[in-house]
């Protein structure tokens, strides 16, 4: 179904089929096109959630505690702390639906916003995958495999569950932990004393993970609207450097079967789960084709920005229609897309490539789609923004990342 069809029943009501039949739509509400949707966090996906729905007609407002954040250069903001009721009063009474860009949102305020506004995701899918533990809990209930775990609350705890599990291990905080921060790789049991000190310091749960000895790292974001409807976008396949996403590869280098189990597990998930937006499913594929759930979130995830310009429909979109409860797009793959990641350590080359207006791409037949954040510092390992980089064949756009200098530092 071509996107023009979808939006053409934009605005239709009515009972929504997906493959597995006919659901029973739950009480939600349609959030029109004029409405102003406001977004709790200014980063990135905020900002891009803003360009994507105000295309389509929306007004956005954000709560983010740094003034001209990314977002609130694309939409209006209240400066202030995110736990902060006065402003998140604030945002429920200048907004007609609420979302959030980040999942650690301080659970005082999320069930404050569900009393004072309407916020379609609700707090329950916050509660969830804000805790690594209820997270696997939920993972496994809806059928999908997680890498064997165990609670940790004392180091001899730790000696008995890495005995069981077998090293090496991966420890990990049970909240608060993102792009490999709060996580220790233990490879000998010298290495559970030696980590014991700092992760037992973090005054969190912690949870101990077998690490899995994967061939791909692949992920499926999920999108799904109150009235049951659900659409997958197609399998990224993702590269990291130094636990921070580097690449992702569409269409991912994997099966036919173990993409369509990757699509059914996520879709299993938002199902289970009522998720409503946006769910992102981080995958492992062992060598034996086995694929474990490593974590979600609920909200745009990098690893989806290669649809900005590879797919029918882009994540943020889609993110903003399953809110709004509106059809969702068709997320049909359109080209074969590298998505690079471009960190503060790589601009100041990245700038001089722009100012001398270097070309080698088109000689290569590959179009790099940039895509800035608008942060003011380019810190080192900051996320600043990213390429999508299309091609005739991912290997082509991997060439041009290869051949390039942007990413020698
Ligand atoms: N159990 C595991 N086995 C192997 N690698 C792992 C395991 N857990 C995490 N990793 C590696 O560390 C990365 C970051 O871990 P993740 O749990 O996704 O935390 P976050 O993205 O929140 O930092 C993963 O993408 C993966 O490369
Ligand atoms: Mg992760």
């Amino acid at each position: 179904m071509s996107g023009i069809e979808r939006l053409d029943g934009l605005f239709e009501g009515g009972e929504i089929c997906t493959d597995e039949g006919c659901a029973v739509p739950a009480p939600s509400k349609k959030i029109l096109p004029g409405s102003t949707i406001g977004i709790l966090g200014g980063g990135q996906l905020g900002r891009m959630l803003a360009h994507a729905g105000s295309r389509m007609g929306y007004r956005f407002v954000t709560l983010d505690p740094t003034p001209d954040s990314p977002c609130g250069q694309t939409a209006e903001q209240i400066v202030a702390d995110y736990d902060s009721r006065e402003a998140a009063l604030e945002l429920a009474r200048r907004s007609d639906v609420i979302t959030y860009e980040f999942e650690n949102v301080n659970a005082d305020v999320a069930s404050m916003l569900e009393k004072e506004s309407y916020v379609p995701q609700g707090s329950a899918l916050l509660y969830t995958t804000q805790h690594r533990l209820r997270e696997k809990r939920a993972i496994e209930a809806a059928g999908a495999r997680v890498a064997p775990y165990a609670e940790i609350a004392s180091l001899e705890g730790l000696r008995e569950a890495a005995a069981r599990l077998g090293l090496p291990a991966v420890l990990k905080t049970a909240t608060g932990g993102y792009d490999g921060k709060g996580q220790w790789v233990l490879r000998s049991e010298a290495d559970l004393e030696k980590a014991w000190p700092e992760a037992s310091r973090t005054g969190t749960e912690l949870v101990l993970e077998k690490f899995i000895v994967f061939d791909k790292e692949i992920s499926v974001i999920a999108a799904r609207r109150p009235s049951g409807e659900i659409r997958t976008f197609p399998p990224a396949e993702n590269e990291h450097v130094d636990n921070i996403l580097h690449l992702s590869i569409v269409p991912a280098r994997i099966p036919g079967s173990v993409r369509a189990e990757a699509e059914r597990m996520a879709i299993s998930i938002a199902e289970t789960l009522g998720v409503v937006g946006l769910i992102a499913v981080e995958m492992f594929l062992a060598s034996d084709g086995t694929l474990f759930v490593n974590e979600l979130a609920p909200r745009p995830h990098n690893s989806g920005h290669y649809t900005m310009e590879a797919c029918r429909t882009s994540q943020f979109e889609q993110h903003i229609r399953a809110i709004c409860d509106l059809p969702l797009g068709d997320t049909a793959l359109m080209t074969p897309v590298v998505m690079v990641n471009l960190l503060g350590e790589h601009m100041d080359t990245l700038m001089d490539r722009i100012a001398t207006g270097c070309n080698e791409a088109e000689k290569l037949g590959v179009t790099p789609k940039l895509h800035l954040y608008g942060k003011a510092e380019a810190k080192n390992k900051r996320k600043m923004g990213h390429f999508n980089v299309l091609a005739g064949s991912v290997d082509a756009a991997l060439a041009w990342i290869e051949e390039s200098i942007i990413w020698r530092v």
